[in-house]
């Protein structure tokens, strides 16, 4: 049974403070040290894991695993160092629970944490990255402000029946267009994906439902639909991705 997790998880940190009054006198502004790369954390933060997990600071929107800040905050509260949550946030990156649990809501399964889906110092880096950004507020700064998940901008046109609207190839939960506009008839959509992250196109609206196949690691996702005017949503069929933000509107004239 691995319901129960053994190890030192988030709540398990936050129970043993309050229960043994551990003392923490740590300084919240005790930072990375050890040579890890948080720029190198952040960015596979972002792909690897970001498309599960929300994260202020990484600007992930990730609905299918807890959000890491919420998560964070009753053990920041306790003040412990960096160190313990660093390893923290290891030990659930090669440990998660993989016991099946159910949407409270929904009924549905959730998404699993699968294990190992970054190894070595590249763990090392995102458990820093994690440790040091959630639930700490404020904006990061430097190097790190350059790197962090993308926003979807901008129109996507369609161009001789067919409309490309890619996923972001750094793998944040967005397509790379926000909106997109296509004349009345048929038209082919693609949508390339260069991360590792599986995402598909799927448009709905006006008597309109069709899925494109989940494609990852320069695959591409495809679609015809006759459309007539009107509006439509173009939208991620992945569990959890459309709420996190991968969807946009389709104006047909
Ligand atoms: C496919 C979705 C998915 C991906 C990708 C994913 N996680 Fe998770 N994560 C979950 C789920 C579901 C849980 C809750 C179950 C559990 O605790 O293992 C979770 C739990 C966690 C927790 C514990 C939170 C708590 O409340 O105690 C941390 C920390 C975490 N993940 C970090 C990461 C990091 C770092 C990565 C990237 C290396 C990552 N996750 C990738 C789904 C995911």
């Amino acid at each position: 049974m691995r319901g129960n997790r053994g190890r030192f998880g988030l709540r398990r940190l936050a129970l043993a403070a309050t229960a043994t009054m551990v003392a923490a006198s740590v300084s919240g502004c005790q930072l990375v040290d050890d040579g890890e790369n948080l720029v190198n954390g952040k960015e596979l933060y972002v792909e690897k894991c970001g498309a599960c997990h929300a994260l202020k600071r990484a600007g992930t929107t990730g609905v299918s695993g807890p959000d890491l800040d919420q998560a964070f905050a009753t053990a920041r509260a306790e003040g412990f160092g960096q160190s313990t949550y660093e390893g923290v946030v290891y030990g659930q990156i090669q440990q998660p629970n993989l016991d099946t649990q159910l949407d409270p809501e929904t009924g549905k399964e959730l998404a699993l944490m699968p294990p190992d889906l970054v190894t070595g110092d590249d763990a090392r880096d995102v458990a820093a990255y994690v440790a040091m950004a959630a639930a700490r507020g404020g904006e990061d700064a430097g190097q790190l402000a350059d790197v962090g998940a993308t926003k979807a901008e901008g129109t996507a046109q369609a161009k001789g029946g067919k409309l490309d609207i890619p996923a972001d190839p750094d793998g944040s939960l967005a397509f790379v267009f926000a909106s997109a506009k296509a004349p009345a008839g048929e038209v082919t959509f693609t949508s390339p994906n260069e991360s590792s992250v599986p995402h598909n196109i799927a448009v709905e609206g006006n008597g309109v439902d069709e899925l494109g196949e989940v494609v990852q690691n320069g695959g591409v996702s495809e679609i015809k639909a006759k459309l007539k005017p009107g509006t439509y949503a173009f939208y991620c069929s992945v569990q959890g991705h459309r709420e996190g933000g991968m969807e946009g509107t389709l104006e047909v004239k």
